[in-house]
């Protein structure tokens, strides 16, 4: 594991962009499997600098992203598709068509979450895995549970969560779906690398807890120490 620590946000999104570009200079159709929320947008940004003076190109990048809201469409202002269109694919040259995000409407729940393990499989795997951390150390939406859900599965969002999020639906603890779809830690765990991203003191001790304390379901970061090539970029006081 390597923690990395930035001095303020945009050193951390600037850091965490570095790697994200390295892997693509590298590979240049790797599978990123890619985040969503408040801490990688200045990362995202980052990267849509260097796309736009021709450093970088995502042209051949396959993307997998962590997450849906159930019930939202893609074309909701929350749901997470309009999310990684409106901050990051619609500004990079990369073909839309190779970018995934699970289905949040969908009819039968047991195969759209085979359907998304199969296509990362069929990817063969995930190069590299961008990653935020929830105050109750979910990562996608990996809640506290008593076991680690390892396939991609409909979760019961829990109400620290909905409100830790209630931010981007304008306040409106109601409007925040109740479930999400996820890519579960199997996928997560099998990517060659894992990069996470936290910001600030707010995420601190949650980081603390996920790095140094015992591997845990009840929180799920945790079982990233077992991950050989981890890196965390993170804005926090060092610890
Ligand atoms: P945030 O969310 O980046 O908005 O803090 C992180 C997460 O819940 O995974």
């Amino acid at each position: 594991m390597k923690i990395v620590f930035a001095r303020d946000y945009q050193d951390m999104s600037r850091k965490a962009a570095n790697i994200v570009s390295a892997q693509v200079l590298l590979k240049n159709d790797c599978v990123l499997g890619l985040a969503t929320g408040g801490t990688p947008v200045g990362l995202y940004r980052q990267l849509i600098e260097w796309q736009k003076k021709d450093d970088i190109s995502f042209r051949d990048v396959r993307s997998v992203n962590l997450d849906e809201y159930v019930g939202l469409p893609p074309e909701h202002a929350q749901s997470y598709r309009y999310y990684m269109n409106r901050t990051f694919f619609d500004h990079i040259d990369i073909d839309k068509a190779n970018t995934f995000v699970p289905s949040g409407l969908f009819q039968d729940a047991a195969a759209e979450c085979a359907a998304y393990d199969r296509r990362i499989e069929a990817f063969g795997g995930i190069d590299l895995q961008l990653l935020g951390i929830g105050n109750n150390g979910h990562i996608g939406f990996n809640e506290p549970a008593e076991d680690f859900q390892m396939n991609t599965h409909v979760v019961d969002l829990m109400e620290s969560t909905r409100r830790a999020n209630a931010r981007f639906f304008g306040g409106d603890l109601e409007a925040v779906p109740r479930q999400a779809i996820t890519m579960g830690l199997l996928h997560i765990m099998q990517a060659k690398r894992v990069l996470l991203v936290a910001d600030g003191d707010q995420k601190r001790e949650v980081l603390l807890r996920a790095l140094r304390g015992p591997v845990t379901p009840k929180l799920p970061a945790s079982i990233l120490q077992l991950h050989r090539e981890l890196t965390v970029v993170c804005s926090c006081t060092p610890f």
